[in-house]
C-alpha cells in the first residue's frame, strides 16, 4: 500500500511534528480569492496551506483557516519570514508575531526562512533564533527554503539540524545534487512549483505514458513522483477539480522503472531564481 501517512519533522529545537505531504500552494493569489481558494481546498480534504508573508496573503489565508469547519489542529499552516526580520531571536520573534497577526492564528505550525539573502551574513544566526523560538509555542517548527547545498552546510558546521527546505524541483529541473545534499543532511525536501507551474505535462512520452498505465493525469503522475520519494509537494490550483486531482495521489503506486523514467527528464536546469543573488 503506498505511504499516505504524513512525514515527520525533526531537527533543532523540533522533536517531531508531522506534516501533510500535500499542501496547497497560494501564490500569486490574494484577498477574497485566496480566502476562497483556501476554504474550497480545506473542503476538498486539503489539511497543509503554504503562505508566505510576502504573498501578501497571510490574512486572506488566516481568515479561511479560521472560519473553517476543520479544527484549527488538524490544519497545518506554513508561512516564511522574509529578510526584515532576520537576525536575533527578538527580531526574529517580531517576524514571527507579525505572521500571527496577519493571520489572526494563536501560533503557526511552520515558518521557514523564505530566502538565505547571504549578502546580509545572517541566515544561520536566523536559522538559531528560530529553532530557540520554538519553545515559546508560537511555531511548531521552522526550517528553510530556497537554501543550496552551500548554505545547508554553513548551518550544519554551525551545530543546528534543519528539518526541511523548499525548493523548486519538477520533472525538468530534478536537481539531483541538490536533493542528494538535502539528504545528506536528513533534511526533507518540499518541493515549490511541484509541477512546473507553466509545463504542458503530456508533452513527456515518460509522464503520458504512465498517466495512460495507471488511469490517472500527468498532474498526478508528477505528485506521486514527489510523495513516493520522500518529498513534500505544494501544487497550487483555484480550481475544484483540480485541487481534488493534486490530493488524489496516494491509491497507487509508481514502478522503479517508472521513476527512473521521470528522472531521465532533468534537463540539468536550475530554479527560476539564483539563491545567491535575488532574495526578500
Ligand atoms: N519558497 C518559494 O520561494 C516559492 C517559490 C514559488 C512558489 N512557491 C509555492 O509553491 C506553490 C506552487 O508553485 P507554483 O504556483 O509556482 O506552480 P505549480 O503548483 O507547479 O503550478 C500551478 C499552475 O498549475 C495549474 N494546475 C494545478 N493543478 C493542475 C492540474 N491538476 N491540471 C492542470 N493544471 C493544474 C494551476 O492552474 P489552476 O489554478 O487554474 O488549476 C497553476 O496555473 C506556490 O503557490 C507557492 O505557495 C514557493
Amino acid at each position: 500500500m503506498p505511504n499516505i501517512d504524513p512525514l515527520t519533522l525533526t531537527g533543532t529545537g523540533v522533536a517531531g511534528v508531522q506534516i501533510p505531504q500535500i499542501g496547497l500552494g497560494t501564490w500569486p493569489h490574494t484577498g477574497q480569492e485566496s480566502t476562497d481558494m483556501v476554504a474550497m481546498a480545506i473542503d476538498n480534504g486539503y489539511r497543509h496551506i503554504d503562505t508566505a508573508q510576502k504573498y501578501g496573503n497571510e490574512d486572506a489565508v488566516g481568515k479561511a483557516v479560521r472560519k473553517a469547519s476543520v479544527p484549527r489542529d488538524e490544519l497545518f499552516v506554513t508561512t516564511k519570514l522574509t529578510n526584515e526580520f532576520f537576525g536575533d531571536a527578538a527580531t526574529v520573534r517580531a517576524g514571527i508575531e507579525y505572521s500571527l497577526r496577519e493571520t489572526g492564528l494563536d501560533y503557526l505550525d511552520l515558518m521557514l526562512i523564505h530566502w538565505p539573502n547571504p549578502w546580509l551574513k545572517n541566515y544561520v544566526q536566523t536559522c538559531a533564533s528560530l529553532a530557540e523560538l520554538v519553545d515559546t509555542g508560537l511555531i511548531r517548527a521552522w526550517g528553510v527554503s530556497n537554501f543550496t547545498p552551500e548554505h545547508l552546510q554553513a548551518v550544519a558546521v554551525a551545530g543546528l539540524d534543519i528539518p526541511i527546505n523548499q525548493i523548486q524541483v519538477d520533472p525538468l529541473a530534478g536537481q539531483p545534487d541538490y536533493l542528494a545534499a538535502n539528504a545528506q543532511h536528513g533534511i526533507i525536501v518540499s518541493a515549490y512549483s511541484p509541477t512546473g507551474r507553466d509545463l504542458t505535462l503530456s508533452d513527456f512520452p515518460a509522464l503520458r505514458e504512465a498517466a495512460e498505465r495507471h488511469g490517472k493525469t500527468e498532474h498526478q503522475i508528477v505528485l506521486r513522483w514527489h510523495v513516493q520519494q520522500g518529498r513534500i509537494a505544494v501544487p497550487r490550483s483555484a480550481n475544484a477539480k483540480r485541487q481534488r486531482e493534486n490530493l488524489d495521489v496516494f491509491d497507487f503506486e509508481l514502478s522503479d522503472a517508472e521513476i527512473t523514467a521521470i528522472n531521465a527528464l532533468d534537463d540539468g536546469s536550475r530554479a527560476r531564481l539564483d539563491a545567491d543573488e535575488y532574495g526578500h
